[in-house]
């Protein structure tokens, strides 16, 4: 055994999205910026350890073993650690995660996080929080952002050194709440990777890309501000301008169900009779309520009362990726 550790991280929830990647698609270059908020609550523990007597890289995931792409990816991953520490040996991965996996909550944002900072320390490597997070992003783009707390900035950069996140306002800026509407998926899902690759078929990418900057400035300037209606302006804007993308892309991507509709309209019609609440949806069926505690209870009621709606998660703005001490 040469090194092991342990490490936590959140998923995030982007309210400016990244779609698309240019360049080679392994580094995740992303074609435009985006910033997220980090979430309480949900998280994901990996276990890592270097083992000389290992043959291969072995994964198992909330206690199954895994094989296929998630394997594959967990093992290109593990290259560019082992690259970076002079390192030959194969190690072992134990990843568990506090939500249902499939429930359409992206997972790989906060496994990504976590085995970054973990597999680094196990391999003695001691990367600051931008290294680390442009580590994070070779596994999974949107995973660079969980290494931070609170409200995250991804400046996509134009070359593996200049892409990583960086933090803009901690957790406590702007209590916000996240109810997370989970909605069944019906089809066989795309993944984003696959998703990202399709991006640049839509005509109406460019004008999307092209219009990022204004997003980005507005979304900023919102968060600073703790301003409410103009945050949910700009946050249900961006995420129609990436699905108007997905809906136009060669093959077309369809992520919403039925029930999808239902909740965006549900929200509409809250924030009409008064409750500070918008809506964000990435590459599935589910829709996170953003909202101000104060409407929490009120939202989320009406929210698992919809036909299509299975449950509500409840999430916060909460810290970045950190290790765990044994002593934990
Ligand atoms: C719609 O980070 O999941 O959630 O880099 O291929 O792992 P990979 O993609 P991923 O893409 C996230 C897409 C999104 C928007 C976002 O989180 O910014």
């Amino acid at each position: 055994m040469i090194g092991s550790a342990r490490a936590v991280a959140g998923p995030n929830i982007a309210l400016i999205k990244y779609w698309g990647n240019r360049g080679d698609p392994a580094l995740r270059l992303a074609a435009n910026g985006s910033i997220s908020i980090t979430l309480d609550s949900l998280c994901t523990e990996v276990q890592i350890t270097f083992d000389e007597s290992l043959q291969a890289d072995r994964l198992r995931v909330n206690g199954q073993v895994a094989d296929g792409p998630s394997l594959a990816r967990t093992r290109s991953f593990l290259e560019q650690v082992r690259r970076l520490a002079s390192l030959q040996c194969h190690a072992s991965v134990e990843s568990r995660t506090n939500f249902p996996i499939g429930a359409g909550i992206a997972s790989s944002a906060a496994a990504f996080a976590a085995l970054a900072m973990a597999s680094s320390h196990a391999a003695g490597l001691r990367l600051e929080l931008p290294e680390l997070s442009r580590l994070a992003r070779l596994g999974s783009g949107s995973a660079c952002r969980s290494i931070f707390g609170g409200y995250v900035e991804w400046i996509a950069g134009a070359a593996h050194e200049t892409s990583q996140a960086e933090a803009l306002f901690p957790p406590n800026h702007w209590e916000l709440v996240d109810l997370i509407a989970l909605i069944d998926e019906v089809h066989k899902p795309v993944g984003s990777t696959e998703g990202h690759a399709l991006a640049p078929t839509s005509p109406l990418q460019p004008a999307r890309l092209a219009d990022t900057p204004r997003r980005l400035e507005a979304c900023r300037h919102a968060i600073r501000q703790r301003d409410f209606a103009a945050l949910a302006e700009v946050v249900e804007l961006d995420s129609n301008m990436m699905h108007a993308v997905m809906l136009s892309s060669t093959p077309s991507l369809i992520y919403w169900q039925p029930a999808t509709l239902s909740v965006m309209d549900l929200v509409a019609h809250l924030r009409r009779d008064g409750a500070a609440v918008c809506y964000t949806i990435d590459a599935g069926p589910s829709v996170h309520c953003l909202c101000e505690p104060g409407h929490a209870e009120t939202v989320s009621s009406a929210l698992a009362a919809l036909d299509g709606v299975r449950r509500v998660l409840r999430a916060s703005p909460g810290v970045g990726a950190r290790p765990i001490d044994d002593a934990d």
